[in-house]
Parts: C-alpha cells; sequence; structure tokens
C-alpha cells in the first residue's frame, strides 16, 4: 500500500481509496453525462478533503474517461479548488459587506505583512491557510469576523486577530503532543 493510500488526514496526503468509494457513486449512461459529472466530483473531493490532489484528479479522469489535462484543467480555472494542502490550521476571514465596514481590510493586511500570506495561501511552515470570503459568515453583528477551525472570533481587532491565530496554533501542537 501506498502513503497516500494509508493515511486519512484532512491535511496531509489524499487518501485515494476514499476517492475511488467517492467516486464509485458517479454513475452515468454515457460519455456526455460523464463529462457532466467532472465538477461535481472535483467539488465533493474539495471539500472532504480540503483540496485536490493530481492522483486524485487522475482518479476522477479515468473514472468519467477523460483525460487528467482536462481535469487539471478545471482544476486550475475554478478558483474554489485548491490544488494543495491546507495549513494546520484553517481560517474563513469575512470581507463581506459589514465586515468591510468594520475594517476587515485591516485583517487581511496584517495576514500579509505578519504571516505573508493572502486569500487562499499557507504560511511556509504550514501552521496557517487563509481564505477571504467575500460572501457573509452570517454572523454581521459582530463584524469584522474569522472562522478559525470550527470556532467562530468576532469583533476582531489586529490584535485580538493575533492572538485567536496565535491560540489555535498552540493548541494543535498541543494536541499534536500530547
Ligand atoms: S459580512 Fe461578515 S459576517 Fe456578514
Amino acid at each position: 500500500m501506498s502513503h497516500a493510500e494509508s493515511h486519512t488526514s484532512p491535511h496531509g496526503e489524499i487518501d485515494l481509496n476514499v476517492v475511488r468509494e467517492m467516486l464509485s457513486h458517479f454513475t452515468y449512461q454515457d460519455h456526455q453525462e460523464a463529462q457532466e459529472l467532472i465538477l461535481s466530483a472535483l467539488q465533493e473531493i474539495n471539500e472532504h478533503f480540503g483540496w485536490v490532489s493530481m492522483e486524485a484528479a487522475e482518479l476522477v479522469a479515468d473514472h468519467l474517461g477523460t483525460t487528467a489535462t482536462r481535469v487539471y484543467g478545471l482544476l486550475t480555472f475554478y478558483a474554489d479548488f485548491r490544488t494543495q494542502p491546507r495549513g494546520k490550521n484553517f481560517m474563513l476571514l469575512c470581507h463581506g459587506m459589514s465586515c468591510y465596514v468594520m475594517g476587515s481590510n485591516k485583517l487581511i493586511e496584517e495576514l500579509q505583512v505578519n504571516y505573508g500570506i493572502g486569500d487562499g495561501d499557507t504560511t511556509a511552515d504550514g501552521e496557517l491557510t487563509v481564505q477571504v470570503v467575500n460572501g457573509c459568515l452570517g454572523i454581521c453583528d459582530c463584524a469584522p469576523v474569522a472562522k478559525l477551525g470550527d470556532e467562530f472570533h468576532g469583533n476582531l481587532t489586529v490584535d485580538s486577530l493575533n492572538e485567536a491565530i496565535r491560540n489555535a496554533i498552540a493548541a494543535r501542537s498541543a494536541v499534536a503532543v500530547s
């Protein structure tokens, strides 16, 4: 068994057996129907693992009777797809209207200056990935808002953003060594 097949971490390699199992639910009558399923298959993999590896994309191509090149093309065309694993901590930073009015720009700037990351990037040490959301995270009353892991942080300032990030990284490291 290869390393990829034995690993199930959402932050590491993609378990290709899980991908095969997902793909087995995508059934079709003809080539045209198969083509229409490519995006849904990629979306499902992206949602489950947080990204789509080249190996996973090749399985999609095989299963749906298309070329790997075509699948890679779709992966890079749509901004929603990630082709790199996420960092250990994943943050959604809201840049919707309320958060924008309440200063989400400053938070985005802080991430760029202090961590060297912009939308979709991961820090060099692999600790943090950020995705800037232009929609709304649904709690405008607490704008500006970020969701770090499963936790929402509201009324953020540059200081409280940094603190939330520090705490999340420390908490995850503590789990890793215990
Ligand atoms: S706009 Fe950010 S939570 Fe609604």
